[in-house]
């Protein structure tokens, strides 16, 4: 294995590098302060690993995501969301049988607390859904007692099962809430999207038919945001985990950073800039803000901190688009804004020499959007699909036997010590 050395105040130290099964090797600096005093300084991390894991790996440079090893582009085409979670916790694909079991058990965790539902009605009709998804998940610790305490395998499990098929849920009656519907209740006979769909759009009025094709493109967005590696959220939730905390208030952590434009709630902020665009003739000018210095105007949907590649998941949403407009038998002008958007973009060498390129935010709105859900529903649609790579990467977490308490130092720059001066002195 080879060292890194550094040199401090003429003393020589060596570091460890590490290898993985596939990717950047890393420096093992652990040892570092205590031996030399120094602290390394990463701001954003952006070349800081957190941790060790075995669950998603991302060559951001060749646009490549791979799950458990598994492509992203052959998940999407050939797997469903249940099997793509299955595969996340567990690390092997299931068997038929264990898919079915799998299956079964989540579909029977798909009922909220009755008095949940009372709960609901402490927010105001106008309240953002991730406002609601915040408050309602972290809120699922005050009602499942029999499944936080983390150092038993058996309750982590339950635990891990009741948020994956509980998030559906939720999310549907954060809907429901702000359009003045009845909540629905689930149907285990339904599958966890097409469920997830009678939940939001059915009423109790009359019978609520899944279009198959719909399903088929919901479940596939859910695969496409299941998990991503070490992202903000994740990170949020690794970081409230660590200390010991429930998995349920982690996972409200999560929601709750992931609800930023800069991540998750790109999605939302992506169509509705596409909305003020309006048109291709005005591509040009947002284009100009976008690489204007003084403008804080950026391209929503464009850009990654890890890929500087096109984004795998972008491109499965765009066909998806075509998938979703031929079956509902719609279309949107925005789409066609969309894609000359991208196209002039990438033509443009400011985005070139940037790397940036379409995320999986570009396009997936206006699936969302065609498929009957208001943009405010985007980012929790996404805190749904990302629920399983959080409880996942937080199980690997509490598992492995290395794990401590994330607590990063500074470098300090504020007053150094003075002495307290009585405020009839100052
Ligand atoms: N439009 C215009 N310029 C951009 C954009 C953009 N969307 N993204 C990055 N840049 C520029 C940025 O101004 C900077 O330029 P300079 O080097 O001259 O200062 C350079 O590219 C690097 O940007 P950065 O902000 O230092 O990069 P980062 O890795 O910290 O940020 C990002 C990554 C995703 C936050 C950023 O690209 C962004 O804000 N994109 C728009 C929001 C978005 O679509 N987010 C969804 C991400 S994918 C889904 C998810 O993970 O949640």
């Amino acid at each position: 294995m080879a060292n890194v050395k550094l040199t401090s105040e003429g003393k020589d130290f060596e570091y460890p590098v590490l290898s993985g099964s596939v990717g950047p090797d890393v420096v093992d600096i652990r040892k570092l302060y205590g031996q030399t005093g120094l602290f390394t300084f990463d701001p954003g991390f952006t070349s800081t690993a957190s941790c060790e894991s075995a669950l998603t790996y991302i060559d951001g440079d060749e646009g490549i995501l791979l799950h458990r090893g598994y492509p992203i582009g052959q998940l999407a085409e050939h797997s469903s969301f249940m099997e793509v979670s299955y595969l996340l916790l567990n690390g092997e694909l299931p068997s038929q049988d264990e898919l079915g079991q799998f299956e079964y058990t989540i579909s029977r965790h798909t009922m909220l607390h009755e008095q949940l539902a009372t709960f609901y009605r402490g927010f105001r009709r106008d309240a953002h859904p991730m406002a609601i998804m915040c408050g309602v998940v972290g809120a699922l610790s005050a009602f499942y007692h029999d499944s936080t305490d983390i150092s038993d395998p058996m309750q982590r499990k339950i635990a891990s099962h009741r948020l994956i098929a509980k998030m559906p849920t939720i999310a549907a009656m954060a809907y429901k809430y702000s359009v003045g519907q009845p909540f629905m209740y689930p149907r285990n006979d339904l599958s966890y999207t097409g469920n997830f769909l009678r939940m939001t759009f059915g009423v109790p009025a009359e019978e609520y038919e899944v279009i198959p094709e719909v399903e088929k493109a919901l479940d596939r967005i859910f695969i496409l945001h299941a998990d991503h590696e070490q992202n903000a959220s994740t990170s949020t939730v690794r970081l409230a985990g660590s200390s010991g905390a429930n998995p349920f208030a982690c996972i409200a952590a999560g929601i709750a950073c992931l609800w930023g434009p800069a991540h998750g709630g790109a999605n939302e902020a992506a169509l509705n800039m596409l909305r003020e665009i309006g048109t291709p003739d005005r591509i040009k000018h947002y284009i100009e803000r976008a690489k204007d210095k003084n403008d804080p105007f950026r391209l929503m949907g464009f850009g990654h901190r890890v890929y500087k590649n096109y984004d795998p998941r972008a491109t499965v949403m765009q066909q998806t688009v075509r998938d979703v407009f031929k079956a509902l038998k719609v279309t949107d002008p925005v789409f066609e804004t969309a894609l000359q958007l991208e196209e002039i973009a990438l033509s443009d060498p400011y985005f070139a020499e940037k790397k940036l390129f379409p995320n999986v935010d570009f396009y997936s709105g206006i699936i969302l959007s065609a498929i009957g859900f208001p943009t405010t529903m985007f980012t929790a649609l996404f805190a749904l699909a990302r629920t399983v790579g959080w409880v996942a990467q937080w199980n690997e977490m509490i598992s492995d036997p290395g794990q401590k308490i994330g607590r990063p130092r500074q470098l300090y720059t504020g007053p150094t010590q003075r002495e307290y001066v009585p405020v009839a002195q100052r």
